[in-house]
């Protein structure tokens, strides 16, 4: 299946795969659909540069993409130390309350607790494209609304497009106002940041919001081929998925925790929840003891983006290296409850397009 997409982006499935591991970005743009790496978790911009390095190496020649979490308003910044100060201490105490409650042990010996997700400051994820901008990646996407407009120009220049997540038809129309190329049109049901309107309202919206000349890719909710010709048929380009990728064969190189594969494993389409948990603004995320500790009458406010990741950074740390299945504290989307084994991404992609064939076959027959 081929569409206008696939030309711009030079992939040969209308299918744009997001995940934060890049065994499995190079796997999904070797397997014919872009491979999106998120930026987000690397502190250290030497450290990108080298994975990116991998990258080049590992794609085949095919296109990939990047992806950063760029604010759209600059929130104060300065050294972690410094931002550590603006957390109040009865946050500090619910969060080790509750660790103990849930009988978290602390972490081994030997293991250094983590600074927490810097990619979310304006600063770091500046270092990060233009660490990108040295590589050459395909698409530049940001997950808070469009880059700003030297980003934008930086990126065109070296013959980047430019992609935004958009929760609203009016955020997708002042996106592209800004400048950017493609949109990502991310629907209630998705992993990670996510806002209140339904694929199914928001695709189509979005779409005639922003009119003929900008493609929009249907994210939220997708894991089958008939879901991606759902989204061809509100009018979407392609798919942008996520939470798919979490059970494939590749992710264990990132995530080799038992307890975390057990628990995707297991999800229902109903043991998510939009929480403020993760990062402080509104985020898909597993539901379990974690995410209910906070929605407890008595548990403190979640902190704005970036304070509240640096507050639960190192119990993330401590609630994955726990083993407990129960407490794993994870971006992902409804569509969860339809990935139920471990499987190579090469596979996900040939069931995908060839259920999307068939799908499209089947409505070529109706009349
Ligand atoms: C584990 C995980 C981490 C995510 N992190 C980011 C991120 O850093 N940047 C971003 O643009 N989107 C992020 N997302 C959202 C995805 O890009 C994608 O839009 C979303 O997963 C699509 O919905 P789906 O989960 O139903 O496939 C994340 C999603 C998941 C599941």
């Amino acid at each position: 299946m081929h569409t206008p997409i696939c030309d711009l982006l030079g992939i040969e499935h209308p299918i744009v795969g997001f995940t934060p591991s890049e065994h499995v970005a190079a796997a999904i743009s070797r397997a014919g659909g872009l491979g999106v790496l998120g930026c987000v978790r690397f502190n250290d911009a030497a450290e990108l540069d080298e994975v990116l390095d991998w990258m080049d190496d590992s794609t085949d020649g095919r296109p990939y993409g990047i992806d950063v979490v760029m604010p759209a308003t600059i929130p104060a910044e300065g050294a972690a130390i410094d931002l550590d100060q603006l957390i109040p201490a009865g946050h500090r105490e619910f969060v080790e309350q509750t660790l103990a409650r849930l009988g978290v042990p602390p972490l081994p010996d030997g293991s250094r607790p983590t600074d927490g997700v810097l990619g979310w400051l304006h600063s770091v994820a500046r270092e990060q494209v233009e660490v990108a901008l040295g590589h050459p990646a395909r698409l530049i996407a940001n997950a808070l609304g469009p880059p700003p407009p030297d980003v934008i120009a930086s990126a065109h220049d070296h013959d980047m497009l430019v992609a935004a997540l958009a929760g609203k038809a009016a955020h997708a129309r002042s996106h592209v106002a800004a400048g950017v190329d493609i949109v990502v049109a991310q629907g209630y049901e998705a992993g990670g940041h996510t806002g209140e309107v339904a694929s199914m309202v928001l695709v189509p919206e979005v779409v005639d919001a922003v009119g003929p000349g900008i493609p929009v890719l249907a994210a939220g909710g997708i894991g089958s081929g008939r879901q991606v010709a759902a989204a061809l048929a509100l009018g979407a380009a392609g798919a942008w998925m996520g939470s798919a990728w979490l059970v494939t064969s590749e992710y264990a190189a990132l995530s080799p925790l038992p307890a975390v594969r057990d628990a995707l494993l297991a999800a229902t389409s109903s043991d998510t929840v939009r929480s403020r948990v993760y990062s402080g603004k509104p985020a898909r995320l597993l539901k379990n003891r974690w995410t209910d500790a906070w929605s407890d009458p008595e548990a403190p406010e979640p902190l704005p983006m970036p304070l509240q990741n640096l507050l639960v950074a190192e119990a993330h740390q401590r609630l994955m290296a726990s083993g407990n299945p129960e407490v794993i504290p994870m971006p992902v989307g409804q569509i969860i409850g339809r990935m139920n084994e471990v499987r190579p991404v090469a596979d996900v992609m040939r069931s995908l397009v060839a259920e999307l064939d068939d799908t499209l076959g089947r409505l070529g027959g109706l009349r």
